[in-house]
């Protein structure tokens, strides 16, 4: 088993992150007992410790659910501050300091990538990296030449095994049924196939806008926000082989092996919308093109799913805030009862937020006289109180050494690579009235007869 961290660092302590990610995942490890170490918060905000347990407290307040004593009384006694520029080397020094006899470090690195070379080089020059792990954001570069320089420069301070990838889809407890669900029933396996499956679709659906980070989402739009990511690792865990065991590197292997067979995007492959208004955001560009919904036709060149088309959807400003994945089998090869085909083949379906559905649709017959039927769901569900927050179990897997829901390089690039060719302006990006399904032109990937599915269309979902 690998050393559990003895100290935890987190660069960009003042930041938005921290701010509504970190703080409250610190105070909930203290409520769990997994905290028990040094958490030294690094930034350049001529702070004091108690401005930062300050800011810690209002992030509880907005974000943790609230200030519990007990728990914020045991976390205040455990954090540090160290106020410094990331170029200045006496601000290594510091942490250095503070991390005393610390052997084996955990970096969180909250800050923009731009940053992470300046970050590595400090700790490299001032003795702090050897036995230590580090913990980068997404994105990982902007495509896949600055995700490869991105990878260089960390691993001259830090080999692959103590990278760990923050994709926080990957914490997530439905996200992680759907793993387990596959792999721990027999119900699915047999039909898990092109022989069976029609289309998998993804939809992930935000009511919401870009929140006034128009001038951070210029630099990204939906493709590299959540589509080479999130998106990307959720098709590899629906459709990846079983693994050989549950390693970490058995689980990132088999998503790994996955995006490799995945077929690069190309323009027909793919649809852009903007929403009506993004262009009046603050930071936003008057002539922006960057998108806010994509539309996206997939293509796994495997054994397995030669064939089935993985459709993926993403979009801001839609009607709902719902993630939602829809397997769809193939319609019955005759028809044996004279009544009109139920429009909806058979069915899983996996709710990944609200609350935390798998449901399998299938007919089953109307009581009475005729042969006729009705689509039904069988549903098993889940409530989001039980859940263990990603960015908590993500900090504490890292914190143990546990990669298993941490990208690899090697994935990372795979996704890069399906993605690149259809990133920034080779497709046109089309308009979209806020509080709708996207851009009209989205239906022309999927066939007809299929349509894209509504997510949440029978759930009380977040607004
Ligand atoms: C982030 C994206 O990675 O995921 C955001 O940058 C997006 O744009 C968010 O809103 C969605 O996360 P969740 O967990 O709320 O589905």
């Amino acid at each position: 088993m690998a050393d559990r961290s003895d100290a935890i660092v987190f660069f960009g302590a003042t930041g938005d992150l921290a701010y509504k990610k970190i703080f409250p995942s610190l105070q909930s490890m203290v409520k769990h007992d997994e905290l028990n170490v040094p958490v030294i918060g690094v930034a350049k905000a001529g702070w004091n410790l108690d401005q930062l347990k300050d800011r810690a407290k209002a992030s509880l307040t907005e974000y943790g659910g609230g200030v519990d004593p007990a728990a914020f009384e045991k976390l205040g006694s455990l954090l540090r501050y160290v106020d410094g520029d990331y170029r200045d080397p006496t601000t290594f020094e510091r942490i250095k300091t503070e991390l005393g006899s610390a052997k084996h470090p955990l970096y969180y690195l909250a800050i923009p990538p731009s940053l992470f070379a300046e970050v590595a080089k400090g700790l490299h020059s001032s003795s702090c990296t050897k036995g230590a792990r580090i913990v980068v954001e997404k994105p990982f570069g902007r495509d896949l030449a600055s995700s490869r320089e991105l990878d260089n420069t960390l691993h001259e301070f830090f080999p692959e095994s103590s990278i760990f990838r923050i994709d926080h889809y990957l914490g997530k407890e439905p996200v992680q049924n759907i793993l387990y669900s596959r792999f721990s029933n027999m119900l699915f396996e047999p039909i898990w196939n092109r022989n069976y499956i029609g289309s998998v679709q993804i939809t992930m659906a935000e009511k919401f806008g870009v929140q006034g980070r128009g001038k951070l989402y210029e630099e990204v739009g939906a493709i590299r926000d959540v589509v080479q990511n999130h998106m990307l690792q959720l098709v590899a865990l629906l459709a990846m082989e079983a693994p050989a065991g549950q390693s970490g590197e058995a689980l990132r292997d088999e998503r790994g092996k996955l995006l490799r067979l995945v077929r690069a995007l190309t323009p027909a492959d793919v649809v852009r919308g903007q929403f009506k208004g993004y262009r009046d955001e603050e930071g936003v560009a008057k002539n922006s093109t960057v998108e806010t919904f994509a539309a996206v036709r997939l293509w796994i060149d495997s054994w397995r799913w030669s064939g089935v088309p993985f459709y993926i959807r993403v979009g801001k400003s839609l009607p709902v805030t719902c993630t939602e994945v829809l397997v769809s089998l193939k319609q019955p090869p005759q028809k044996i009862f004279n009544e009109p085909v139920g429009k909806q083949p058979n069915y899983v379906r996996f709710r990944l937020s609200g609350e935390v559905v798998v449901a399998i649709g299938i007919r089953s017959k109307k009581p009475g006289e005729g042969m006729i039927g009705d689509d039904v769901e069988l549903v098993a569900q889940h409530y989001p109180h039980t859940e263990l927050e990603p960015y908590e179990r993500l900090l504490m897997e890292a914190a143990r050494g546990e990669s298993a829901y941490f990208g690899r390089q090697d994935g990372v690039e795979e996704a890069w690579r399906i993605v690149d060719p259809v990133l920034g302006d080779v497709t046109p990006v089309y308009e979209y009235d806020p509080g709708t399904w996207g851009p009209a032109e989205a239906s022309t990937l999927i066939p007809n007869d299929a349509g894209w599915h509504t997510p949440c269309s029978d759930a009380v979902v977040k607004k």
